[in-house]
């Protein structure tokens, strides 16, 4: 029987109903949630990611603002921008939009950032809040979304072996710390594949929970699939493609007609996992003014 499609783009709607009287809560006390948020250089990609995270910050009643840096913006003028961002009463949440031209350290730059304005979860202090189970901690958008996805769908995860395949610091290994976290949409049994993993595709097979986020388009077929596992695809390809109006279309990493087959339920893309990503966003912005505001 064809799978259940979890409908990520509804769960998102709801979801930011949700958090309405929260930020109109706020803004009747004179603290409307503000976000900010850098882009560096011109990757079309970030620039419709960057342009997606202002609409829904309007839609959603939080300030937003965003700031354009050209390409070959130096390491010390964006520290500069988010040095002013820090100091910045107006803004409660910020993130630079990766990836970042070559010239600029990644590392350094996430570091600068307060962490109580890392909506992005990306600063050690939060990695290391979020990995304790801290609750002011701010949990990277993507993985977090992935996990309230599974638990508005009703997915058990306590006890469920769940499986992930990246283990990248955005979401791969930080997906692996809130599914092993106690509590709901925690309790997991947990394993991490990567570019390593030996015959993955019988690792990809024990899972109850099979979440991936590699890059690779289409690269999970059916018989690297347990009958009747929840698929979560995360990956965003652009694939080549002349019928489409770009030339280009969206696939996930999952090959979603034959997967579909097998699984009980999975995420389409577009449409799955992505505007969960931008709701989380928008949730720990809020948290970062009421945290702010307490
Ligand atoms: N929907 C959203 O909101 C959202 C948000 C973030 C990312 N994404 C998408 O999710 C995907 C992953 O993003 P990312 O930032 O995590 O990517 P990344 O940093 O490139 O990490 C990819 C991970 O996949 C692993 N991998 C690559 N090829 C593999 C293979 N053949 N077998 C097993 N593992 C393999 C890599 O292993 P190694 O570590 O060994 O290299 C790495 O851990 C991308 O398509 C991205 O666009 C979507």
């Amino acid at each position: 029987m064809p799978a259940e499609i979890i409908d990520g783009k509804r769960i998102a709607q709801d979801m930011q109903q949700e958090l309405r009287p929260q930020i109109e809560a706020l803004t009747a006390r004179g603290v409307t949630p503000g976000l900010a948020v850098v882009l560096v250089g011109d990757n079309p990609a970030s620039q419709v990611y960057v342009r997606m995270k202002g609409r829904a910050c309007e839609e959603a009643g939080i300030y937003s603002e965003q700031i354009n840096l050209p390409a070959d913006t130096r390491e010390h003028e964006l520290l500069g921008v988010i040095d002013r961002l820090n100091t910045d009463p107006k803004i409660h949440g910020m993130l630079v939009q990766l990836p970042l031209p070559e010239q600029i350290n990644e590392m350094r730059v996430l570091h600068r950032v307060n962490p109580s304005k890392d909506v992005d979860g990306f600063h050690p202090e939060n990695v290391g809040k979020a990995a304790m189970g801290d609750p002011t901690a701010f949990r990277p958008a993507t993985p977090y979304g992935v996990q309230q996805m599974l638990v508005r769908s009703g997915v058990e995860t306590s006890g469920a072996h769940a499986v992930i395949v990246g283990r990248s610091n955005i979401v791969g290994r930080p997906m692996a710390s809130l599914l092993t976290q106690k509590g709901e949409g925690g309790n997991a049994t947990v394993t991490v594949c990567h570019s390593r993993t030996r015959n993955i595709g019988e690792v990809t097979r024990l899972g109850d929970i099979l979440i991936v986020a590699m890059g690779k388009p289409e690269f999970i077929r059916g018989d690297m699939v347990r009958e009747g596992a929840v698929v979560i695809d995360v990956g965003v390809n652009r694939v080549d493609d002349k019928r489409a109006k770009q030339g280009y279309r969206l696939v996930g990493d999952v090959a979603f007609d034959e997967v579909a087959q097998v699984a009980s339920a999975i995420t389409p893309v577009p449409g799955g996992v992505g505007p969960m990503t931008i709701t989380m966003l928008l949730y720990n912005t809020v948290q970062a003014a009421r945290q702010w505001a307490a």
